[in-house]
């Protein structure tokens, strides 16, 4: 069995119909709702309210990425909603990160701060010559990690294949969030490095984001229970 409070069901959709149908195919069951860019940018606050009204934990993936005083201003506005978790990009540097994380704990709700590391879409040869880092894509997460944990933030957004060397290099408090969720036989779909639920929780990871098995199956609610069941 694995514990509800543990998943971040992944509510990617634009429509309105569909983000209540599936809220209402959750009810009852103790997971997070993540509400991501594309319902935020459609819905706005109203999104938040309707996760918060249903009584689920909500975790708003905006990954806010620019200069200190916007995004600490930007999250002192998101912060007088109820939110539980939200996040910026690691690559936004320190003194983002420090912002970010006095604007969060100086507002109301002061949810879990997250810093987005290489996101799990980047691969190695891309981050060498695009972003010009030369190196491991593992070596710049745990870099990045670090640079968060200093900067006041309470966690990362991994892949689950990173967390047993992010916990060695930032404790075992420091959370991960972690994508890149499969059940046995799943469609991998534009994921490349793929765990299992019950994989992800033994490599340690803290909260598991599951998107399209759960949102995409014909029967969300029955997809839900049977990974709560370790399938
Ligand atoms: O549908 P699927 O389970 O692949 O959804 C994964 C979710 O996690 C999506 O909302 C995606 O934006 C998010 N995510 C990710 N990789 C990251 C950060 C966030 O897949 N590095």
């Amino acid at each position: 069995m694995i514990s509800a409070e543990k998943i971040i069901v992944a509510v990617d959709t634009q429509k309105e119909e569909d983000f209540l149908r599936l809220l209402q195919a959750m009810r009852g069951h103790r997971v997070w709702v993540k509400v991501g860019m594309e319902l935020y940018y459609t819905l706005g606050p109203k999104a938040i309210e309707a996760v918060k009204a249903q009584g689920f934990h909500l975790f708003l993936d905006l990954k806010l990425h620019d200069i200190p005083n916007t995004v600490e201003k930007s999250l002192s506005c998101l912060c007088q909603k109820p939110i539980d978790m939200v996040n910026v990009h690691a690559a936004g540097g320190a003194e983002m990160m420090k912002r970010a994380a006095e604007a969060v704990k100086n507002s109301t709700y002061s949810p879990l701060l997250i810093a987005v590391t290489q996101l799990t879409s980047t691969s190695e040869a891309q981050m060498n010559q695009e972003q010009k880092i030369p190196g491991s894509l593992l070596e710049s997460v745990l870099h990045y990690a670090k640079l968060a944990q200093a900067s006041g933030c309470d966690g990362v957004v991994c892949s689950p294949l990173e967390v047993e060397a992010v916990k060695k290099a930032c404790g075992e408090k420091f959370k991960t969030i972690t994508p890149g969720i499969r059940p046995q036989g799943a469609d991998q779909q534009d994921q490349k490095r793929i765990t299992t639920p019950l994989e992800a929780l033994k490599l340690g990871s803290d909260y598991l984001v599951i998107g399209r098995p759960i949102t995409g199956a014909t029967d969300p609610r029955y997809a839900l229970e049977l990974i709560l069941k370790g399938h």
